[in-house]
């Protein structure tokens, strides 16, 4: 699909945002409008957003059909505090592993007046299609789309980088380790290519770098040491082995924290004043330490409480353009 399809198929015609399937093609100004309305719920910064009634008498389904600890959990608070009804179905006890077909359980959900659809899966494709298939007043957002597109932890981060710098331009950003299967690297690359003239760098063990053509306005290094060297904002990425087939390759966790991982030597190579970011789970110990994830330059927390504030910005928008 085109940026220009996928843009006409999440934005009305009056330029309101419909449903959220991926960052690639959200011109600039939409993207930091979304990031306005996302601070506006943050009472201050790092402060928990305040309760709203924008969602009154809507319904919120939250399909997850991979794990999800962050992502599910803030959509669920996120919805609850902007007065929603909110379904969280249970993958492991949902009729999709009795084989009723997606789409069979997206039309029962729709017969019970379900607004927006947040979906998480493994397959390449799918948010799109449950798009392509309802009703025209439903929305859907992507919460995790295979190693494809994660647009609100996209957003997540970049209002944290813009809390913590004041611009999303001009900025040196590594992200460093598995980001060949990584959602989060692609979204937050669409992001920031967006909005601005930014430095890019991609740095990742063999066999687990990305499909640079997919990536133009990055750089691939080889050496971790060279790709952190004097950066603005540092991103550390787990294994992803749920979606590595042959296992033979990974690192040793060992191997992994000395070549891929950040330690406090290693964050000394950046600016003094970078920021350290994961999107969570981590494991402390192979791709950063106790230390580093719980150091002064750390701004883990603050992206979760973002994300919060994001994804409320995220509905209140979506259904805003139902009206
Ligand atoms: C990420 C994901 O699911 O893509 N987690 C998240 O949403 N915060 C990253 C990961 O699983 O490593």
């Amino acid at each position: 699909m085109t940026e220009k399809a996928n843009h006409n198929l999440q934005v009305t015609a009056d330029g309101r945002l419909k449903h959220l399937l991926t960052l690639n093609g959200l011109g600039k100004d939409f993207i930091s409008h979304l990031l306005d309305r996302a601070e506006t719920y943050l009472r201050q910064t790092g402060t928990l957003p305040a309760r709203d009634y924008g969602l009154q008498g809507r319904t919120v389904a939250n399909l997850f059909f991979e794990p999800s600890t962050r992502t599910r959990a803030s959509f669920e608070l996120a919805a609850k505090r902007m007065s929603a009804d909110v379904l969280n179905l249970d993958v492991k006890t949902s009729s999709r592993t009795k084989g009723e077909s997606l789409l069979d359980t997206i039309y029962t959900l729709q017969a019970m007046q379900v607004d927006v659809f947040v979906v998480r899966d493994a397959g390449a494709g799918i948010p799109e299609f449950i798009v392509n298939n309802i009703q025209p007043h439903v929305s859907v957002l992507n919460a995790g789309e295979a190693a494809v597109s994660h647009p609100t932890q996209g957003l997540l981060d970049m209002l944290t980088i813009r809390q913590h710098k004041g611009r999303l331009d001009n900025l040196k950003v590594t992200i460093i380790g598995d980001i060949g299967h990584s959602r989060v690297a692609s979204s937050l690359y669409h992001g920031l290519s967006t909005m601005g003239e930014n430095e890019i760098r991609f740095v990742a063990p063999p066999g687990m770098e990305p499909d640079m053509s997919l990536h133009p306005d990055a750089t691939l290094y080889d050496n971790a040491d060279e790709a952190v060297s004097g950066a603005d904002v540092l991103v550390a990425l787990r294994i992803q082995r749920e979606r590595i087939d042959d296992p033979s390759g990974i690192p040793s966790e060992a191997e992994y924290m000395e070549r891929y991982g950040l330690n406090s030597e290693r964050v000394a190579l950046a600016a003094s004043d970078a920021i350290v970011m994961h999107p969570g789970p981590m494991n402390r110990g192979t791709e950063i330490t106790a230390e580093v994830a719980d150091g002064p330059q750390s701004v883990i927390t603050q992206q979760v409480t973002n994300g919060l504030a994001v994804r409320m910005a995220v509905l209140s928008a979506v259904m805003e353009a139902a009206r």
